[in-house]
């Protein structure tokens, strides 16, 4: 059920008491605080549980909303947000010194994106302002493609919650850091399903793709989230190859394409072979196995290329998930 003009007008009126809401866009839910109260921003803080160093995206309506919450504007910016906005694109430029220091963790960037859903378009549109919008899940948690999954971890009171249905994309968006001489360098801190190969047609020049197994993004202290052990399951999952899910036992989960073999009393999920099809059931898939109560989740390493480049930039991102979620605690 989705929701219409009176839910929005109520949730603006929940932004202007400094409450929250989550609110749909195309990759996952946010729980979405007026961006420019510092008490809003610290209850999002607080509801999730996340730790205070880990920066929020802005979400603004386009490019004219994102020059009140950055220091700068480059030529850079204005094309990405030409071509990928509204879109699955965080751009993270130095901060407006207006914006609340809580939003980016103390930190002097800011992330800004400008999300591809009806919905939270008329709603930031309505409410006037950008929102900060982490994924409206609790801290280390998957992230919500589905307004139910929001319901599951935060009650009305906590949070109003606009429901827009099932997230499109599935995954969160790629993040994108922009520095140096004309805010050209630009790399990508986590991937999405816009690809460095795709940034670097409009940007004319190369993106680094600031690799999560490289000693680098260990180091990038400005980038709490990108680390270590996120997105996970209650339950203990592993990233496996094909071979070994003819192995799994009785009361373990397996989520897999194209799987028909399994033992006896496992749980299986299946995935779609196609990659934007596959991010797009990702978690869902996830919490349908965790539901499941099993001893470990098996997940089916999927493949890595093809077949072009921006599946490829697509299954790069699921990778990317799969990692973390599968991390040791
Ligand atoms: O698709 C998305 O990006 C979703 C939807 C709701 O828009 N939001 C989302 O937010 O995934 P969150 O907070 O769960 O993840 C934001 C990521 C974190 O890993 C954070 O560390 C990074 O972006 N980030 C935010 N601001 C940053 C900054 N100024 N510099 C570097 N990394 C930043
Ligand atoms: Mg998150």
């Amino acid at each position: 059920m989705s929701a219409g003009p009176e839910q929005i007008a109520e949730a603006v009126r929940r932004l202007n008491g400094g409450g929250l809401v989550a609110f749909p866009t195309e990759t996952v839910y946010g729980l979405g605080a007026d961006a420019l109260s510092a008490a809003a921003v610290e209850r999002v803080y607080e509801l999730k549980g996340r730790p205070a160093g880990n920066p929020l995206i802005v979400h603004v309506s386009g490019p004219e909303m994102a020059r009140r919450a950055t220091g700068v504007w480059p030529d850079s910016a204005q094309r990405l947000a030409e071509a990928f906005w509204p879109g699955p694109l965080s751009i993270v430029l130095p901060k407006d010194e207006r914006l609340p220091d809580r939003v980016t963790g103390g930190g002097s960037t800011v992330a800004v994106r400008c999300p591809d859903h009806p919905l939270t378009l008329a709603l930031i549109d309505a409410f006037g302002g950008p929102l900060v919008g982490p994924s409206a899940n609790r801290s280390g948690m998957i992230s919500p493609t589905d307004a139910t999954h929001v319901r599951a971890s935060f009650s009305e009171d906590e949070v109003f919650v606009l429901d827009g249905g099932p997230c499109p994309r599935g995954i969160e968006s790629t993040v994108l850091r922009l520095e140096g001489d004309g805010y050209r360098e630009a790399t990508v801190l986590r991937p999405g399903v816009v690809g460095a190969e795709a940034i670097a047609s409009v940007l004319d020049g190369p993106v680094r793709n600031a690799d999560i197994e490289s000693d680098e993004i260990h180091s990038v202290a400005e980038s709490p989230g990108l680390m270590g052990r996120h997105y996970a399951p209650r339950a203990r999952a592993v990233l496996v190859d094909r071979e070994q899910l003819v192995s799994a036992e009785a009361g373990e989960a397996i989520v897999a394409i194209d799987f028909d073999e399994a033992p006896e009393g496992v749980f299986v999920v299946a995935m779609p072979s196609n990659a934007s099809a596959y991010a797009a059931r990702l978690y869902a898939a996830v919490r349908e196995a965790d539901e499941a109560n099993p001893s470990r989740i098996l997940i089916e390493r999927p493949p890595l290329r093809g077949p072009d480049a921006s599946s490829e930039a697509v299954w790069r991102a699921v990778h990317d998930r799969l990692r973390r979620a599968t991390a040791p605690a």
